[in-house]
């Protein structure tokens, strides 16, 4: 029996000042306390500023908010940094780690990547670890090496244990926000493949257990079909996550 969580998770990126942000989570709070939405527990990813506030507003408990990213140091003279035991104390419970805007706009390296990964686990939060080709790695069939490095890199030094707390999020980076959606083959190869190469690493059972979300232009038009393979358990929605209705409609895609 497969125990891993379907997951659906918005990521709001650069976007909401904060009344619009409290605004938008009341809409889904309501909603999802309104709607059957079956066992999907539902991940709101917020600008830092917006956390503290957030946490107050929702009342559902199938809703967790999550920062975007944290700083790669526990705390001390870093102007402008956030630390993840600063976001745990607002009570979020997730960060969205290596995000492929930063890694390609911030330098965020594997390196950094072990270092947040560990500060977050360190402070109870749940790391929502991104992963994902580029267009030229894809075209030059270099796309299972590439996110197999990814995930190598950033998250094999843990032990199974601290694996267990890991979410996964697949983002084939020419998806993300280009309105071309990987299809419902190819990111059921890919997450086939993210599971193999974690069993071979931490065993079956911890393989099937790791929820493996899909990112890239996934709305409430191709949920379904995205959803439906064996291997996607849910996804990381940009664009889509800033309207609560058509949230909504991938919520309620399973
Ligand atoms: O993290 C979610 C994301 O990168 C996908 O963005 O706008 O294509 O759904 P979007």
């Amino acid at each position: 029996t497969v125990m891993r969580k379907k997951i659906v998770a918005g990521n709001w990126k650069m976007n909401n000042n904060l009344q619009e942000g409290i605004e938008l989570a009341k809409e889904i709070n309501g909603l999802v306390e309104s709607t059957d939405i079956k066992d999907v527990q539902v991940i709101i990813g917020a600008p830092f500023v917006h956390l503290t506030e957030l946490n107050k507003a929702i009342t559902s408990n199938k809703i967790r908010v999550s920062a975007q990213n944290c700083a790669d140091e526990k705390s001390g003279a870093y102007t402008g940094e956030i630390s993840a035991s600063m976001i745990e104390s607002t009570g979020t419970e997730c960060v969205i780690l290596g995000h492929s805007e930063r890694r390609s706009y911030y330098g965020e390296t594997s390196e950094i990547l072990v270092k947040k990964t560990n500060l977050c686990l360190e402070n109870n939060l749940t790391p929502i670890f991104c992963i994902g080709e580029v267009l030229e790695e894809r075209e030059s069939g270099k796309h299972f090496e590439v996110v197999k490095s990814q995930i190598a890199d950033g998250l094999f030094h843990l032990s199974a244990e601290d694996f267990g707390k890991v979410v996964l999020a697949y983002e084939p980076v020419w998806a993300i926000g280009t309105g071309v959606t990987a299809s419902a083959d190819q990111a059921q190869e890919m997450h086939a493949f993210i599971r193999k190469t974690l069993a071979e690493q931490y065993g079956d059972e911890a393989a099937q257990n790791c929820s493996i979300l899909y990112g890239g232009s996934c709305k409430p038009s191709n949920a379904k079909e995205l959803f439906s393979n064996e291997d996607v358990d849910g996804g990381l929605i940009g664009g889509a996550s800033l309207v609560a209705e058509d949230f909504m409609g991938i919520v309620t895609a399973f």
